[in-house]
């Protein structure tokens, strides 16, 4: 089934219930192996380690982050309406970024897909340099010889975005997710692409951040400061995970630990990792290799949008040699793409790989299930650890735990209560 396709059959199904969205895969897999499908999505990840990674460079005093800076596109969408009458688009998940943005028309330059078209909806607003919405997005300032009575100009910003950049417009327009209306919601409208389009998104961004713009912040109350997701399987590509707005029907077991905040970077969602453990032995990691430092960076990250967990070097150092101990592989260990620690599954006994269990403040012992943990070539008999040291070029000092390692896990993210919970559930 083409992209295209799939696009319509999502636009075309009925609606979801209030607060409780499907969330499907953005990228039709470019290989009927979920291996390779994996190892070709993770190509993205180097810039988009590099986007969490990077300490936001930003004035004094100013805490707002890159928006969508470096980065490389989530890869899960959901259904969502903007505007009056409303027009049906798909916006990527991004937990790591707080500005939502979609393609507007008119843009010629933009990549092949839907576009909300602002001059059908009679709720549209364009947002002008003088609204406190547009130093969060990081607009242009207001031209300083602005006459007194000349009309105020339009919000614009200008934003890297892969290996391009964007041009964008601020408005604001009725968000519908589900069921719920969000009326003046405040998001980036894309104009105008500069460079290739390949690596940007087809659709829009929904940002989930921690940050002012983000949806939660816009809400206020209504969703009481809580959303969750689960992540449908790789393997089942045609399957649906979900988004959950609000603290109605959230797991009753989930597992909470802290969330730590940095004040250099607003958006991220830190916690606190005090260790991993391979089947029940305890990985050794250099004493401070987990520290969370705001000033660096430092620290664990959780993020929908990148495909493969990375740690920093000595931890999956660590890891990597606990792992390959306990597998113990007659023939050794192979590189294939990002993964360094594949090995021939007809040498191993059945079952023969151990659970990984992270393990965050707060007694949260996350044991990873196994699709999590091992990646099976569907080819040959072999499997990989689905993990990986953070890319050699990205001087990363962050370990993010990724959508991979969080397949068929209820991520429950509570900002009012500050933690971030989990609880294994089967949502393909
Ligand atoms: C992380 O957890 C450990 C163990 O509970 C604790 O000693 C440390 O202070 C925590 N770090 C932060 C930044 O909260």
């Amino acid at each position: 089934m083409a992209a295209t396709t799939l696009l319509v059959l999502l636009l075309a199904a009925t609606a979801a219930s209030a607060a409780d969205l499907s969330v499907y895969h953005n990228v039709h897999p470019p290989s009927p192996s979920p291996l390779e499908s994996i190892i070709a999505l993770a190509r993205a990840d180097d810039a988009r380690l590099l986007f969490l990674s990077s300490k936001a460079a930003a004035s004094p005093g100013v805490t707002s982050a890159p928006v969508a800076s470096g980065q490389a596109p989530p890869s899960y969408v959901v259904r969502a309406g903007l505007g009056t009458p409303v027009q049906q688009t798909l916006l990527a998940l991004d937990t790591s970024a707080d500005a939502t943005w979609a393609h507007c028309a008119p843009c010629d330059t933009c990549p092949a897909g839907s576009r909300f078209i602002p001059a059908s909806s009679s709720s549209y607003a364009a947002l002008p340099c003088a609204s406190d919405w547009c130093p969060l997005f990081q607009g242009q300032p207001c031209p300083a010889n602005q006459d007194a009575g000349a009309s105020m100009p339009t919000c614009a910003f200008s934003k890297p975005f892969a290996d391009a950049s964007f041009q964008a417009s601020l408005g604001s327009d009725t968000l519908r997710l589900g069921k719920d209306a969000i009326a003046n919601y405040a998001f980036g409208c894309v104009g105008a692409v500069t460079g290739p389009t390949t690596n940007l998104p087809k659709q829009g961004l929904l940002g989930l951040g921690r940050g002012p713009m983000s949806l939660l912040s816009q809400t206020g109350s209504r969703y009481n400061g809580v959303f969750s997701y689960c992540l449908p399987s790789y393997k089942s590509y045609y399957f649906s995970g979900s988004l959950r707005l609000g603290a109605a029907g959230q797991p009753r077991n989930a597992r909470y630990t802290p969330l730590l905040s940095n004040p250099h970077r607003p958006s991220l969602y830190y916690v606190n990792v005090t260790g991993l453990s391979v089947g029940r032995a305890w990985v050794k990691v250099p004493a401070g290799a987990f520290a969370f430092d705001p000033a660096t960076g430092a620290g664990t990250v959780i993020d929908s949008g990148t495909v493969i967990t990375r740690w920093t070097a000595p931890v999956y150092a660590a890891l990597r040699e606990e792992f390959r101990r306990q597998v113990g592989a007659p023939s050794g260990y192979t590189s294939l793409g990002a993964f360094d620690t594949c090995f021939n599954t007809d040498e191993v006994a059945a079952g023969g790989a151990p659970a990984v269990t992270l393990h965050m403040d707060g007694g949260v012992d996350l044991t990873l299930p196994m699709e999590n943990t091992l990646i099976h070539s569907s080819a040959t008999p072999l499997a990989c650890l689905a993990m990986a040291e953070a890319p050699q070029n990205v001087n990363s000092v962050v370990n993010v735990v990724a959508n991979l390692q969080q397949q068929n896990v209820r991520v429950v993210v509570d900002v009012a209560a500050s933690r971030v919970g989990f609880a294994r559930e089967p949502c393909n």
